[in-house]
């Protein structure tokens, strides 16, 4: 667009678009300048900016939250946490470039090196019992996995039971639900998100290899974490609305589909014993239910899928 239409549809002078243009190009957006013809647009930087971030919310519940970024914190979750203690809204977006203490499940610890990866919290304020969260769980999940495949164009993606992410079996991602509740009422939630988009193997410690992957090492591509991050937003926001009307069907038959594992027979580690039985799926809550040997349905509310048989058994 020539600099004369851009200052008369902005109403400021030329000389005040010319100077805009220079401070986007320092914050990396790529900018050409064609004397006579104007200015191109030709690449958003990837950096974490609210702008770019809150593009395209308009009408989810995200539209005009407050969108917090850190350029460097402990862990998205407990900052999201600390805001949300403070009165934060329902809809409050953290998002880190870097996290020092990123939260793995089951205090495990989450890698988080500087500008490779999503690393995202979200404040939530829904109006359900403690004993729905794990809905809450599986639809993170389900909006997650669909936001990668989005962004691969290809049905690569699996869930791992409770909500790990993997591609092509190597673990991409993964979810920590942290909640503040009464016994009856929960007061907030704090949803996080973590995926792995440019790490290298360096990136891995040793024990990792093989185990862990991210977009670039999967794909051989450079991938901007943007479209993934605001996919992710857009799909959150449909399937939380639906989830919240009290259709939870169609999000627990998208996550039956991703996880692969209904019918066949599990071993899992739940509270530090294994369990094994034939998964039967997700119960009307989001909790895993498996019918042991003895014939006694057993609904497992977390730990890690260990094992799972080859062979389809019949539930
Ligand atoms: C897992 O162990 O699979 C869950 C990992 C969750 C990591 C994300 S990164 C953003 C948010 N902040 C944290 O400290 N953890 C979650």
């Amino acid at each position: 667009m020539s600099g004369e239409r851009l200052s008369d549809r902005l109403s400021v002078s030329r000389s005040a678009v010319w100077k805009h243009m220079v401070r986007l190009k320092k914050e990396g957006y790529e900018i050409r300048t064609a004397p006579r013809k104007g200015y191109l647009l030709t690449g958003i930087p990837d950096s974490l900016l609210v702008r770019e971030i809150s593009e395209g919310l308009g009408g989810t519940l995200f539209e005009g939250a407050k969108i917090i970024i850190h350029r460097e914190t402990a862990s998205t979750n407990r900052s999201a946490r600390d805001l949300a203690l403070r009165g934060y809204p329902e809809g409050t977006i953290v998002l880190a470039e870097r996290q020092d203490e990123g939260k793995g499940r089951k205090g495990r610890i989450w890698l988080s090196p500087e500008g490779k990866g999503i690393y995202l919290s979200l404040i939530l304020r829904p109006p359900v019992t403690p004993g729905e969260l794990p809905r809450m769980a599986v639809l993170t999940a389900v909006a997650a996995a669909e936001a990668l495949e989005e962004d691969l164009s290809t049905p690569s993606v699996t869930i791992k039971w409770p909500n790990d992410l993997l591609l092509d079996g190597r673990k991409i991602g993964g979810i920590l639900l942290e909640s503040h509740a009464e016994l009856d009422l929960v007061d907030f939630l704090v949803v996080g998100l973590g995926i792995n988009i440019s790490m290298t193997d360096g990136d891995f410690p040793p024990e990792l290899h093989g185990r862990a992957t991210s977009l670039l090492l999967s794909t051989g591509r450079t991938c901007p974490r943007l479209p993934v991050i605001r996919t992710f937003l857009s799909l959150f926001d449909r399937y939380y609305r639906q989830v919240l009307s009290g259709d939870f069907t169609a999000v627990r038959d998208r996550w039956t589909a991703f996880a692969g594992i209904s019918g066949k027979r599990i071993t899992v580690g739940s509270a530090g014993r294994p369990v094994t039985g034939v998964a039967l799926g997700l119960d009307d809550s989001g909790i895993l239910v498996l019918r042991q040997d003895s014939g006694e349905s057993r609904r497992v509310y977390s730990g890690d899928l260990i094992s799972v048989s080859s062979g389809k058994d019949t539930p």
